[in-house]
């Protein structure tokens, strides 16, 4: 298809069209009917419906087929829908919720999430996702935490690629989805942790740490940008020329379709800075905003403004043609409906491999936070399986809306088909949710395992909290249980770092965040020592509200505490907190142990174009096989600028048997030791750098190099 030729013999209408994107909703009405209905408010008409250019979720190819069809018998040039929709963490087969993926500190995991999403989603006919969420993210009362794959640059960078891949790779089969990296830009810096909230941050912290996730994503060759629902120098992202013409398109080189987030352009009104629907569309387009999502400043205002000259037909072009050009790439002019295919969507969801992955990369994310030899519970005669979770079959988290989610195996199931002997299986809150006789059966049981945690509509949008700690029934559930001297187990489901410090006395602490279609049989595998966890957590747990934000790559200060236990007055602190976490990003442990030793430089002086070995010999201690990380942190003293007091660069996981030992080596190079400036570009510093390697973030081997 010559997509040029085929813009010549477009009209404005059609032009304009390309641009609007609708539910299918708008499709399948009859529109003569709807006279006095919605659509009729929205000033749409038939003529104007039948030329739109995509469409936000469709559940099946079915339901893609239909409305394909009736499109392109009622559009003028059969210029095929492209079908957009949001396959977060997989589609029909659910994978561990983004957050949970990311403290696999495995990209693999994500990868394959992705593959196994664009097997079935591209079945059911869909073109493009609204994944990944590369969002840097610092504060856990954000809601939408459990998107995002946590707060460093560079596990999300990884992380973002992955993804990425994961989904465009062509398969075998031709499977695949395009993906639209979101939410462009910095939307995780929203102040207070409050949703859809200002976010202000420096053009400095903007190029150096919030756009790194989604530069990874374009890097790996992501279609679509989806631009955020904040304001970035006061002006809402959707139409803020700097972020989408300055950085997006000339400093990130980005060629593909932007979109805005749901009717986030119509919302540039409420921001009070577009005057009305009419001005959006004008500065939408002039910002360089391709895809209106869901509101329709472009559909009813964009053609007059390109009539009136007060918008360039050019810059209206340059938008459709990069549309046309996407839907080229997917192949829609020889196929409109490619992908959408019921025999194979038959047979392909929940396929049996597609489950059996997700219940591989679910084992992956579990982070043991504690353990005092409790787990696994290998010679445990007797369990009590108690709390909110404990029957629960609803493990699949938020964005799981295509997921068979109601169902799952409960944990209670998996346990009992895994041979436990359970005394009592039961869901409840607090204490008073258990009678005597259930009390009975937890005084008689040789392990309480309580699972904790936040229902899945405690996280996601719009689920921003005040207070992260667990709600008070829970804290009395487990109160009790250790007033009756239990050896208790506590597992925690939840989308966001949690306050912990009331479970000091739990004998183990597993975190399983929102883990998936196989859940609780990853879950049972881990209890039961069949899966050695090797999940590390992606966010720093603070240990209370105040220290929110805390993030393990802060900047230096000019008065740092030097000694937590004796802080000099006047040092960076607080009067009535330690400054340290509960758990540092990257905390995680396993049932084997494990040692970082002998950490070696090929060299201690470089040059610029130099490359920098350094290699660490890791050994499982055993009893058992297990998979452990490498954590490589990097401090910067002699900068232009104050950086990160340390900042973690690399990681490698590793899989050691039990008495193993392993070389592990990581390559430093000239872009390691970069940083971006304010303005965009990248800058270094020739002088000393620290480096730190280990398997904890509070266990590291030092050593110091100089760049000349
Ligand atoms: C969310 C996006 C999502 C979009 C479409 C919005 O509310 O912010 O992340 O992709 O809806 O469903």
């Amino acid at each position: 298809m010559n997509i040029h030729e085929l813009l010549k013999q477009m009209t404005l209408t059609e032009k304009v069209g390309q641009l609007a994107q609708l539910s299918p909703f708008f499709l399948l009405q009859e529109l003569e009917k709807e006279a006095a209905g919605p659509i009729r408010e929205l000033d749409l008409n038939e003529q104007k419906i039948f030329s739109i250019g995509s469409i936000l979720g469709i559940g099946s190819a079915e339901d893609m087929i239909k409305v394909q069809t009736r499109y392109l018998e009622k559009s003028r040039l059969r210029i095929p829908l492209l079908f957009m929709g949001d396959i977060i963490h997989g589609y029909k087969t659910i994978f561990p919720v983004p957050l949970g993926l990311a403290a696999s500190f495995n990209p693999e995991c994500a990868r394959e999430t992705a593959r196994v999403s664009a097997r079935e989603a591209s079945v059911a006919g869909l073109h493009m996702t609204f994944s990944p969420m590369a969002d840097l993210v610092r504060d856990p009362r954000w809601g939408r935490v459990v998107e995002s794959f946590g707060e460093s640059k560079h596990l999300l960078g990884a992380f973002a690629a992955a993804m990425v891949e994961g989904y465009q790779t062509p398969q075998p089969e031709g499977y695949r989805l395009s993906a639209c990296v979101k939410h462009f830009a910095a939307y995780g810096a929203a102040e207070a942790g409050m949703d859809y909230n200002t976010v202000d941050i420096s053009r400095l912290s903007l190029h150096n740490h919030y756009l790194a996730g989604y530069r990874e994503a374009i890097r790996a060759g992501a279609k679509g940008v989806m631009t955020a629902f904040n304001v970035f120098e006061g002006l809402p992202c959707t139409i803020n020329d700097y972020l989408l013409k300055d950085v997006l398109r000339d400093n990130l080189g980005f060629t593909g379709v932007t979109i805005s987030d749901y009717a986030s352009l119509f919302e540039t009104i409420s921001h009070g800075v577009a005057l009305d629907l009419k001005d959006a569309a004008r500065r939408g387009l002039s910002a360089g905003l391709d895809i209106e999502m869901a509101s329709v400043a472009y559909l009813t205002h964009l053609e007059k403004l390109v009539a009136a000259g007060e918008v360039s037909e050019a810059l209206l072009d340059d938008a459709v043609l990069r549309i046309l050009r996407l839907k080229a790439e997917l192949g829609l002019f020889d196929n409109p409906f490619r992908g959408a295919d019921l025999a194979r969507q038959a047979k392909l969801m929940l396929h049996p491999d597609h489950l059996a992955s997700a219940e591989t990369v679910a084992k992956e994310c579990l982070v043991l936070l504690e353990n005092n030899g409790v787990l696994p519970l290998v010679n445990t005669t007797t369990l009590a399986l108690i709390g909110p979770f404990a029957t629960a079959k609803r493990t699949s988290g938020p964005w799981s809306w295509h997921g068979y989610r109601d169902e799952n195996t409960s944990l209670a199931e998996a346990l009992a088909r895994a041979g436990c002997h359970l005394l009592l299986a039961k869901s409840g809150e607090g204490p008073e949710a258990y009678d005597e006789a259930d009390y009975r059966q937890i005084r008689d049981a040789e392990v309480v395992i309580l699972y904790l945690g936040e229902a899945a509509t405690r996280s996601g949008e719009a689920r921003s909290l005040t207070d992260i700690g667990l709600p008070h029934e829970q804290l009395a559930l487990y109160g009790k249980i250790r007033e009756l001297g239990k050896k208790t187990v506590v597992l925690l489901q939840n989308g966001r770092p949690l306050l912990l410090a009331p479970l000091a006395q739990a004998d183990a602490i597993l975190e399983t965040w929102f883990l998936g279609s196989r859940a609780a049989e990853a879950i049972a595998a881990t209890l039961l020592g069949e899966n050695n966890p090797s999940g590390k957590l992606p966010m720093t747990f603070p240990r209370n509200m105040g220290q929110i934000p805390i993030y393990h790559d802060r900047l230096r200060t000019g008065r740092p505490l030097k000694n937590e236990d004796r802080p000099g007055e006047f040092e960076a602190k607080y009067l009535d907190s330690r400054n340290s976490p509960l758990y540092p990003f990257a905390h995680g442990k396993s049932y084997s142990r494990f040692e970082s030793h002998d950490l070696s430089l090929s060299k201690h002086r470089l040059t610029s174009g130099e490359l920098l070995e350094m290699t660490i010999n890791i050994t499982n201690h055993g009893p058992r096989s297990g998979m452990a990380t490498v954590l490589v942190y990097l401090s910067d003293p002699q900068a232009k600028i104050s950086r990160p007091v340390q900042e973690l660069i690399k990681f490698k996981k590793v899989h050691l048997e039990a008495g193993e030992t392993q070389a592990v080596s990581f390559t430093i190079t000239l872009a390691d030791l970069t940083y971006h400036l304010g303005d965009g570009t990248l800058s270094y510093d020739p002088g000393k750098f620290t480096i730190r390697l280990g398997l904890s973030p509070t266990d590291l081997k030092e050593a110091e190099f100089t760049l000349l």
